[in-house]
């Protein structure tokens, strides 16, 4: 798909990855960005670097485990003309402490941002673009994470093994729709999500991770969703962005 011209929305447009694909949907010439979060600051200066680029920026902060406001969030862009690009970008880790003494309430909402909100978001792109025939492309954040098993945040690692399996299930919806769904699995990236894995730290255990790898930045990630997009051959893929090894696993 051809960025320019299009309307697009972004979720956890507020830092990181997401801010850092809206930009590049911006620099390709996107027509309008809706940008959700629920940090109102983080979209306001998301906002100013997409409108920066020349792209309309539209704030919506909307807590994606709310079905009601993510509902009303896509009946509004489809009413608007709808959406070719959704984002559903969202997402927490556990953090501490480490699994498996992580409470339950955290486990309860880490599911529902990471996995059903995704797959919610994902069906009401799907039944908005199928009303308008066309087409469209989703892609939905997964994370190396959910490639391995993986202790420390095991709850983490299996809301983004079902994102991707999800994902890769809908590929099927470019022969009847005309519809991609496709995922991206970012290695660890220099977000402000990795300062939260130890609450107001880097945990304890992705320090020794982080001194073998060279971490990545959100632009390498927002790169591999502009590639999803653009690819009109990719629908049920996924994209994995691999941190480069810097030293040797002790
Ligand atoms: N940074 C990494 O190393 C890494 C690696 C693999 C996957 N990921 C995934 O990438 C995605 C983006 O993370 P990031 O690294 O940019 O982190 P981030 O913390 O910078 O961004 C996540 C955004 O999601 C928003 N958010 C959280 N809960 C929300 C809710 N209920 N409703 C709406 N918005 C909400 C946050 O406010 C934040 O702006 C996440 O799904 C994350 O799991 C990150």
């Amino acid at each position: 798909m051809d960025i320019h011209g299009r309307s697009a929305l972004v979720s956890g447009a507020a830092a990181g990855i997401g801010r850092a694909t809206a930009v590049a949907l911006a620099e390709k010439g996107a027509a309008k960005i809706l940008l959700v979060d629920i940090d109102e600051a983080g979209l306001k200066q998301t906002a100013q670097l997409v409108e920066g680029a020349g792209t309309k920026a539209v704030i919506r902060v909307v807590d994606v485990t709310d079905s009601e406001a993510l509902a009303k969030l896509f009946g509004d862009a489809e009413q608007d003309g709808g959406l070719d690009i959704v984002f559903n970008n969202a997402g927490i880790l556990s953090g501490p402490p480490a699994f498996p003494d992580t409470p339950l309430k955290r486990i309860q909402l880490l599911i529902a941002i990471n996995f059903t909100a995704v797959l919610e978001a994902t069906w009401h792109a799907i039944q908005m673009m199928k009303r308008k025939g066309g087409g469209g492309v989703i892609i939905n954040t997964s994370s190396t994470g959910g490639l391995n098993p993986y202790l420390s945040d095991a709850p983490y690692a299996a809301t983004k093994a079902g994102v991707l399996m999800f994902s890769r299930s809908c590929g099927p919806l470019i022969e009847t729709d005309g519809i991609r769904v496709n995922a991206v699995c970012p290695g660890v990236t220099n977000t402000p999500i990795l300062a939260k894995t130890g609450g107001d730290k880097v945990a304890d255990w992705l320090e020794p991770l982080l001194a073998q790898i060279k971490v990545l930045q959100p632009e390498d990630i927002a790169d591999a969703v502009l590639g999803l997009i653009e690819d009109d051959t990719q629908s049920g893929e996924f994209v994995v962005v691999q941190n480069e090894r810097i030293a040797e696993t002790a």
